[in-house]
Formats: structure tokens, C-alpha cells, sequence
């Protein structure tokens, strides 16, 4: 009898997909019917992660291109990018003295889209430090740091210092002689810091001079301490633009 009726549907297709979207494994995951009004509309914003992370009301000119330039976007979209082709080169990368380099060369010359995956992951980050730089000057032109943004714009200010951070640790990585004297120089920089400056420094480098307890040091705070901490502060950030809204018009 079931079988007879299975076939059935089969001739009938939109019987099938009523049955389908009537079925409850398709109600378990499409919650609300297509939005045709203001009260259905709210219920699909509402029961939707992605459409919740939007602000509730938003004037357009306030999301005018030449309002914002779009460079919070664009960041999250650099951010985007680096999370992905950093995450393929960790499949390949070796954080040790002897390896490092030679995995940097190997990845260029024998993987498929290595070089791609690498360049792409360097300009990637050059073009986050320049853009989050640029998002911030906006921020300090449009005047979109005054109240109720003022703990937002601190949380972007983190959010500066950590991209930077994430640069900074980057950058050693390859291990060639210009990573490597650029670190020994900031290190040193920061040793000069008074009060504290040994210290940090020397925490940093876990050794007196640039090598293997630097790198190890440098790459988990590259792959897991900063990248986790600047996805905590970016949902903060995001959080409160969609409670406050977009300044434009305030
Ligand atoms: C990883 C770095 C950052 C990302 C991904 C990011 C992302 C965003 C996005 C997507 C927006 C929405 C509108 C737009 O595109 O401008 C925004 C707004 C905002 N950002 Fe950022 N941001 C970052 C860093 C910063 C920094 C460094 C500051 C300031 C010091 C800052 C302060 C603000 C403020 C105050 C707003 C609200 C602007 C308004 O309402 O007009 N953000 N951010």
C-alpha cells in the first residue's frame, strides 16, 4: 500500500515536494514559510543567525558606498581570506629551525598553488593592516567614535593592535634573513620599552636571541592565540554595530 502510494507521488511531483515540505525534517530546518508580510519577514530575521546579525532598522544612507567605503567589509573579508589559505598552510608548514624555510621553498616549487595559496595569504595580510587602518581613519572623519560608539571604537582599537600583532608573528614565520632581522629589531625595540621592556622581550623571544623557542612562540600565537582572539572581539564589534546601529544620519 505505502509502495503504491510512494508511486503515486513519483507521477505527481508537486504532491511529492508538498509531502516533502510538509515532512518534519524539512520543518526542522526551514522554520517559517516564505515572507510575504511585515509579521513573517520579522519571523525569518528573527529565527535566522545570519539575518539576526543585522542591525534591526538601517537608514540607506547610512550603508551608502561612500559613507563607510565599505572598509569594515572588506577587512572581514581579508580576514576571511587569510583564516582559509592560512589554514592550508598549516597543512605543509613545519615550525622548526632546520624546516621552516625549506618547507616555505618546497611549498613554492612542488605544491600545486602553492605560490597561489602563499602570495595570496602575504597580500592578504598587507592589504588587512592597510585596510583596518584606513576603516579606522573613517571611523575618526565621519566622527562615528562619539557616544553610544565610544566602547565599540575601543573594541576596534583592539582589534587595530591585533591585527598588527598578527603581522608581527607572521612574519618570522619563513625564516628568511629579512623575517629574521626584522623580529631581532622589533624584539629589541621592545626591550628598550623602560620598566617592563626586558621582560616582555624576553618573554617573547623565550630565549636572548631570535631562534627555535622564538618560533614556536611566534607560530601558536600566529595560528591559535591571536586569530581566536581577534574572532572574539570582531563578534563584539559586530554585536554592537547591530545594537547601535550605523551612525550615519545620528
Ligand atoms: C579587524 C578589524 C576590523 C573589522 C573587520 C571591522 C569591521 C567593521 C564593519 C564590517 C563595520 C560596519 C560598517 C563599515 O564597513 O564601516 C564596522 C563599523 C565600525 N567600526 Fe570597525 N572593524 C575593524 C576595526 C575597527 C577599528 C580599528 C576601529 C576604530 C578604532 C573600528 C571602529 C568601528 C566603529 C566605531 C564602527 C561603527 C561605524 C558607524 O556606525 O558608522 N573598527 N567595523
Amino acid at each position: 500500500m505505502q509502495i503504491r502510494n510512494g508511486l503515486r507521488m513519483l507521477a505527481h511531483p508537486g504532491q511529492l515536494y508538498e509531502a516533502f515540505t510538509r515532512s518534519q525534517l524539512y520543518r526542522s530546518v526551514i522554520r517559517n514559510p516564505w515572507p510575504t508580510n511585515a509579521r513573517t519577514r520579522a519571523l525569518a530575521v528573527m529565527g535566522s543567525v545570519f539575518l539576526h546579525l543585522q542591525p534591526t532598522r538601517t537608514r540607506p544612507e547610512a550603508i551608502k558606498i561612500t559613507y563607510t567605503w565599505g572598509l569594515g567589509g572588506i577587512s572581514f573579508l581579508f580576514f576571511l581570506i587569510l583564516t582559509l589559505t592560512g589554514v592550508l598552510l598549516m597543512f605543509y608548514y613545519v615550525p622548526q629551525v632546520p624546516l621552516a624555510y625549506q618547507n616555505m621553498l618546497d611549498l613554492q616549487g612542488s605544491v600545486s598553488f602553492g605560490q597561489l595559496m602563499r602570495n595570496m595569504h602575504r597580500w592578504a595580510a598587507h592589504g588587512m593592516v592597510i585596510v583596518v587602518f584606513l576603516h579606522m581613519c573613517r571611523v575618526f572623519y565621519t566622527g562615528s567614535y562619539r557616544p553610544p560608539r565610544e566602547f565599540n571604537r575601543i573594541v576596534g582599537v583592539i582589534l587595530l593592535v591585533l591585527t598588527f600583532l598578527l603581522s608581527f608573528t607572521g612574519y618570522l614565520l619563513p625564516w628568511d634573513q629579512l623575517s629574521y632581522w626584522a623580529v631581532t629589531v622589533g624584539t629589541n625595540m621592545v626591550g628598550s620599552t623602560p620598566f617592563l621592556g626586558g621582560l616582555v622581550q624576553f618573554l617573547l623571544l623565550g630565549d636572548k636571541t631570535v631562534g627555535q623557542n622564538t618560533l614556536i612562540r611566534f607560530y601558536t600565537l600566529h595560528v591559535i592565540a591571536l586569530p581566536l582572539l581577534l574572532s572574539l572581539f570582531l563578534s563584539v564589534h559586530f554585536w554592537r554595530i547591530r545594537k547601535d546601529g550605523f551612525s550615519r544620519g545620528l
